[in-house]
């Protein structure tokens, strides 16, 4: 019998009570990026609404991004952009600080990554209070680019981070929510 998405993803998806700090309740993506059929559907549901769409680049989050990002881009065709944790790109960069669910820090893109007017897409394994993805979201913009959508596997609705993305106008697309 063929699993439900929700399914799927929902006995994929460890979790960690007090991870990293007491209190959290930490989504773990690691069994289901090491679950084969698991991987691929969520990859499959994350292009799906832009299966021949013209997409320039996706835009990853470190760390988790960078794998579902990675699989994202080849599958549209698209090219990748790696948004990292300060002091860990080479070249040029822009740099914005953010907070999240359990911690504050900075992250950094090439200036050179993306033209003015590309359309991008970006990725990120979860969305808590979207502190880190507002981060990504203020580097893209200040670059000039089309945000097409923000896509993430996990919501944490009760962290408010898809209305705080949606309020800032950005397209917000997940899978599975956890209360
Ligand atoms: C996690 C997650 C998102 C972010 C979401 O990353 O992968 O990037 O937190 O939280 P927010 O919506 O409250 O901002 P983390 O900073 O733990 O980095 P890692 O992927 O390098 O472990
Ligand atoms: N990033 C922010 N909050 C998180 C959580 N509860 N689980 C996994 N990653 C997170």
């Amino acid at each position: 019998a063929s699993q439900t998405l929700q399914d799927t993803l929902l006995s994929a998806i460890r979790t960690i009570p007090d991870y990293p700090k007491p209190g959290i309740l930490f989504r773990d993506i690691t069994t289901l990026l090491g679950d084969a059929r698991a991987f691929r559907r969520a990859v499959d549901e994350l292009v799906q609404p832009y299966a021949g769409a013209k997409i320039d680049k996706i835009a990853g989050i470190e760390a988790r991004g960078f794998i579902l990002g990675g699989a994202i881009a080849h599958q549209l065709s698209s090219g990748f952009i790696p948004i990292r944790k300060k002091g860990k790109l080479p070249h040029d960069t822009v740099r914005v600080a953010y907070s999240l669910e359990y911690g504050i820090d900075e992250m950094e893109m090439h200036r050179d990554a993306v033209q003015p007017g590309e359309k991008v897409i970006l990725v990120d394994d979860l969305i808590a209070t979207g502190g880190t993805a507002e981060g990504a979201v203020k580097l893209l913009g200040q670059m000039g680019t089309e945000i097409v959508a923000a896509c993430f596997v996990i919501d944490l609705p009760d962290l408010g981070g898809r209305a705080r993305l949606e309020a800032l106008g950005v397209d917000v697309h997940t899978l599975i929510a956890f209360e």
